[in-house]
């Protein structure tokens, strides 16, 4: 009985391969992209990309052009790559390419209803708008200070360094100490002091729950019924209370103005229509914020670190531009300032170099609502401008197509080295890095309501992605991994031993794997 059993579920399996087989060698549908080679049904391409989505989407290129769908647990995926890829998915009209559809079922029950993705597009965009308040050059100023004691306090408290260990190599755990230096860091400058000890101590083990609820698992079968999910609402549930209580306890002493941050600079704004932003969404964008800037920022401080340990020279040249600018002397560096920040082009070239190399999103999707034509142009460069209008072939409705910026960083036919880590690239005038800055600086600018950006979305050169969704966070996250790393190099060195990491793409953000760096107190510090 149970032997018939099993022949006939295996029998089934291979009728299902079969099918499936003769399916992809019919190539139904030529109008639509090509669908990539797989075995089986619905599991698809997922392993080849989930292991390396960039690897994979590079093999693929190679053998079906800019565009083309793969099979991820059952759902279609239509990949558009290079800089025409970006402009296809990024520059689309956001009613037919959506990015709520796609991104809700993982971020509504993380960052809470009413905000982000729980929202229409129209709303989003004025939620993006309120921020704007609290990224001011006058608020980012101040945000240095508190940044830079932050980093202070941690070296002190956190890394063993005192007695007569002071000048002897020591290990440091890179995740660990780069994502608790970003969680105190954002958390002290953007939603004040009460939140960041609160983070900290209560809320520890409710930011691991949330963390937990943000996984690939979490976005592709939404609602199983498993601990991690169960986790993460509840997790979600006592954050959730505790912002609320915070901003309830501040309207009720009407002492708004002593907490110069974010939470008040959204208990002040109105959406268009008069109404103020409700304490419940107040802190679900609160909870949206936390999430969206500490695991890109923490795995761009983290990459950034590992190849500054890795490269004495740059090292040696960030200390030093440190000397020339912020006034003081060597060993006695002056406060670190905003103005002084901006003087630092080696530093500004580190983070913008780390995150063409490691940007921490490698796939940016959007939901097509509509069929939509792909440009020939697109899924074959070599065509003639002329031919642009032709069409090359049409994305279903209900596709997810996805644009991954993290290729045409990483391009051959773009960059020099592209695999090479060059933060000089960004000082030659003449190299493909200052064209792509360039770019960026001189095209147009254009508001769509939460302060203006480059209308360009054609760029090799995206990790805070572009149009509508733009990140509202990059000057922020420039000047946070910035003051780090100025702080921590005015007071320690660092080296690499060992190979060098490789990236982990299992998680939602591309982080290193798990790996150590060693560091010593500076013998002037
Ligand atoms: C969106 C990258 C830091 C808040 C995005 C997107 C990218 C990105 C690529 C576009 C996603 C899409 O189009 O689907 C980064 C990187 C960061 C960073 C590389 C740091 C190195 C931050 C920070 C904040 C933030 C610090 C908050 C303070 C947001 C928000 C969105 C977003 C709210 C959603 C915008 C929308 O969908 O309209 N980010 N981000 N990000 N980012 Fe960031």
């Amino acid at each position: 009985m149970l032997v018939s059993f099993i022949l006939s579920a295996v029998n089934v399996c291979i009728a299902i391969i079969v099918i499936n087989i003769c399916r992809q060698l019919l190539s139904l549908n030529r109008s639509q992209p090509p669908v990539v080679w797989h075995w089986i049904p619905f599991l698809g391409s997922t392993i080849s990309y989930g292991k390396d989505p960039v690897g994979f989407f590079r093999t693929c290129r190679e053998r079906y052009g800019n565009c083309f769908t793969f099979i991820l647990l059952g759902k279609r995926i239509t990949v558009a790559l290079g800089e025409r890829g970006n402009d296809f998915v990024l520059g689309g009209k956001h009613t037919t390419f959506v990015a709520e559809d796609v991104y809700a079922p993982l971020t509504t029950p993380v960052f809470g209803t009413g905000v982000i993705y729980d929202c229409p597009n129209d709303k989003l965009m004025e939620q993006k708008k309120f921020f704007k308040a609290s990224f001011t050059a006058q608020k980012l100023a101040s945000y240095v200070h508190t940044i830079a004691d932050e980093v202070k306090g941690y070296i002190t408290a956190e890394l063993p360094s005192s007695g007569s260990a002071c000048h002897e190599w020591l290990t440091l755990s890179v995740p660990k100490t780069f994502s608790e230096i970003t969680l105190l860091t954002a958390s002290h400058s953007l939603q004040g002091v009460r939140v960041r000890d609160s983070l900290t101590k209560d809320y520890a083990q409710t930011l691991v729950d949330l963390d937990h609820g943000f996984t690939p698992l979490h976005w592709i079968i939404p609602g199983l019924p498993l601990p991690s999910y169960w986790r993460r609402d509840a997790a979600h549930a006592r954050m959730s209370r505790f912002y609320q209580q915070l901003i309830h306890e501040r309207r009720s002493h009407g002492n708004l103005e002593d907490h110069q941050d974010i939470i008040t600079d959204l208990m002040q704004q109105q959406y268009r229509d008069g109404t103020c932003v409700p304490d419940h969404e107040i802190a679900h964008l609160m909870i949206a914020v936390l999430m969206a800037g500490q695991h890109t920022s923490a795995s761009s401080l983290s990459w950034s670190m590992l190849h500054i340990a890795q490269c004495p020279d740059i090292q040696e040249a960030l200390y030093q531009e440190q000397v020339e600018h912020c006034g003081g002397s060597e060993g006695f560096l002056g406060a670190l300032r905003y103005e002084d920040l901006r003087k630092l082009t080696v530093l500004d070239s580190v983070i913008r170099e780390t995150l063409r190399l490691h940007p921490p999103i490698h796939s940016i999707m959007r939901k097509a609502r509509s069929s939509i034509p792909v440009p020939a142009t697109l899924a074959s460069p070599s065509i003639a401008t002329l031919d642009s209008i032709a069409t090359a072939f049409v994305v279903p409705k209900g596709d997810i197509v996805l644009a991954s910026p993290m290729v045409s960083q990483l391009d051959p036919t773009i960059w020099v080295d592209p695999e090479r880590w060059d933060p000089y690239r960004w000082h030659d005038e003449e190299g493909m890095a200052s064209a792509a800055r360039k770019k960026y600086d001189e095209t147009d600018k254009i508001d769509f309501g939460f302060g203006l950006v480059s209308k360009g979305t054609s760029s090799p050169y995206l990790p805070f992605g572009a149009g509508k969704h733009r990140c509202i966070g990059e000057q922020f996250a420039y000047l946070q991994i910035g003051t780090i790393i100025a702080t921590l190099l005015r007071h320690m060195e660092f080296r690499l031993e060992g190979a060098f990491p490789k990236p982990d793409f299992t998680s939602m953000m591309v982080v290193p794997m798990t790996c150590s760096l060693m560091y010593r107190l500076r013998r002037t510090t």
